[in-house]
């Protein structure tokens, strides 16, 4: 937490002006009673609600990006050429590739899964190894990373032993009711390595959902519909923000990126996304480009990691050649 913190502010003194940050402070600091708030169990639940019944607001910090360089020598020519034909998203794919580092992609059945060995092997135990599509249909990212205080950063979350046996982080849920709890039995249930037989239960678990081309390879907007994770351990409902936003790319002949929030706010809080990661005004958001989203900023804070990764270009740039959409 401490170094995502950090790394947010270099981050947001590298983009925002000092007064740009002084008009969001009341915003910052209703965030910050939030990250207080994870650390007082007791409170939190009634403090959750009151949280999201207050809706955010703000002026948008920032004005729209500078003009940018917008002939980057021969990716634009790749775009060009990519747009005329219809084999486009392939070609800008790999055309984007000689430009854009890719990060290495898991194979489906290990998209999103976790290793968590912040403290593990130090005490002589092995790693956890968490998996985020085995706990898609037990709830909404919210109630991990909102209500249940999990770091969206992995080997961030300071979790000891104890804490589980007190109800919190994993031991929320696995308390021997709602899943197998914290007994001498199951202790190899969490520390453990990636399971033998992990394909073969990840191709049952992912039969009935509709296929992508990449990740998880399953259309989770889908799969979420028929898998209706809980939204909330305080019984709150998602709130009804159906804005969808085109997001025009500053580049030439660039389709615009689309941002829909119903398929977010379906499964995250608006907490997870502003101010830290979004400004809340369409286009204010500052260095709001490819590079950094592959770099794991803005979308690529959880696209790339656990929703479905960057390579697939149409699901964010729907008018790109090829699309579904
Ligand atoms: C059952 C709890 C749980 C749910 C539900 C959950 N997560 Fe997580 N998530 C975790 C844990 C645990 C970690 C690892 C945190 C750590 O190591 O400190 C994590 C880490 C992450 C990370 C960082 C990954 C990395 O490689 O650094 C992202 C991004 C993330 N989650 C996104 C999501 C999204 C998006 C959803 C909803 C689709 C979601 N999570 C649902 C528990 C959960
Ligand atoms: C929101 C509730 C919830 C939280 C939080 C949660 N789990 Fe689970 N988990 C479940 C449920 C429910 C199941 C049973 C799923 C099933 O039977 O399909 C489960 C199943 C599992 C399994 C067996 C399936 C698999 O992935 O092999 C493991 C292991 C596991 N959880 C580990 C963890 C760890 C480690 C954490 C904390 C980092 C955690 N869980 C946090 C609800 C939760
Ligand atoms: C529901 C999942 C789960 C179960 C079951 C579980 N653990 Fe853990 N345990 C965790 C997580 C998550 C961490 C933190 C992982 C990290 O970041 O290194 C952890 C950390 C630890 C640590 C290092 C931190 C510390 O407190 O020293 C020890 C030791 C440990 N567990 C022992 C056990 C033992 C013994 C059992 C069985 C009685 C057990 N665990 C069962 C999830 C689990
Ligand atoms: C997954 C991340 C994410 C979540 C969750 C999210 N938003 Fe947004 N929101 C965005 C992005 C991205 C933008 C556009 C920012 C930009 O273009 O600089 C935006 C813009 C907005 C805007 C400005 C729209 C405009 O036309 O200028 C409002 C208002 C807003 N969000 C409210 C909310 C509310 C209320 C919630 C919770 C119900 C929420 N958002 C949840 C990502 C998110
Ligand atoms: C906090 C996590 C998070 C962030 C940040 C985020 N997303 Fe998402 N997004 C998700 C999750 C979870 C889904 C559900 C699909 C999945 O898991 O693959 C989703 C779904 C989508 C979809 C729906 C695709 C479809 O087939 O209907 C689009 C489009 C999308 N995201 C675009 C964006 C864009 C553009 C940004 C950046 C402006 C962004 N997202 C930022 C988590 C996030
Ligand atoms: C998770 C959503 C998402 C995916 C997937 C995605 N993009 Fe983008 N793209 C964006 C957003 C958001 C912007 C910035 C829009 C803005 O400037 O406000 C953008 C901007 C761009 C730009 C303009 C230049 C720049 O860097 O800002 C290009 C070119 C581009 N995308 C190409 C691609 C290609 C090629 C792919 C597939 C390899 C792809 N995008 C996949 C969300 C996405």
């Amino acid at each position: 937490m401490k170094r995502r913190q950090e790394e947010v502010a270099v981050w947001r003194g590298e983009l925002a002006r000092r007064e740009e940050v002084a008009v969001w402070r009341g915003a910052l600091a209703r965030r910050e009673e939030v990250v207080m708030l994870s650390e007082e169990p007791a409170r939190r639940r009634e403090d959750v609600v009151l949280w999201r019944r207050e809706p955010m607001r703000g002026p948008g910090m920032g004005r729209r990006k500078s003009f940018p360089a917008m002939c980057r020598g021969g990716f634009f020519l790749v775009l060009v050429v990519a747009m005329l034909f219809p084999w486009a998203g392939k070609v800008v794919a790999q055309g984007g590739g000689q430009y854009w580092d890719f990060p290495p992609m898991a194979p489906p059945h290990e998209y999103g899964d976790i290793v968590m060995d912040r403290v593990s092997s130090a005490a002589g135990r092995k790693p956890v190894y968490f998996s985020h599509w085995s706990h898609r249909r037990t709830a909404a990212c919210l109630v991990c990373h909102f209500e249940l205080g999990f770091e969206m950063e992995k080997g961030q979350t300071e979790i000891v032993e104890e804490d589980l046996g007190n109800g919190l982080y994993c031991g929320a849920c696995h308390d021997g009711k709602t899943a197998f709890g914290n007994t001498e039995k199951t202790c190899a249930n969490c520390h453990r390595k990636r399971p033998s037989g992990w394909k073969k239960k990840f191709k049952k678990f992912a039969k009935p959902f509709p296929k992508t081309g990449y990740g998880n390879r399953i259309d989770w907007v889908e799969a979420t519909e028929k898998l209706d994770p809980p939204f909330s351990l305080s019984g709150d409902k998602p709130m009804a923000f159906d804005k969808r936003l085109d997001l025009a790319a500053e580049w030439a002949m660039v389709p615009p990126a689309m941002f829909p929030h119903v398929p977010h706010v379906r499964l995250l809080d608006c907490s997870n996304c502003h101010p830290d990661i979004f400004n809340i005004k369409k286009k204010s958001t500052k260095h709001f480009e490819m590079r950094f989203i592959l770099a794991g900023k803005f979308c690529g804070v959880c696209h790339g990691k656990v929703a479905f990764p960057v390579q697939d270009c149409k699901r964010c740039h729907p008018k790109m050649r090829g699309s579904r959409h």
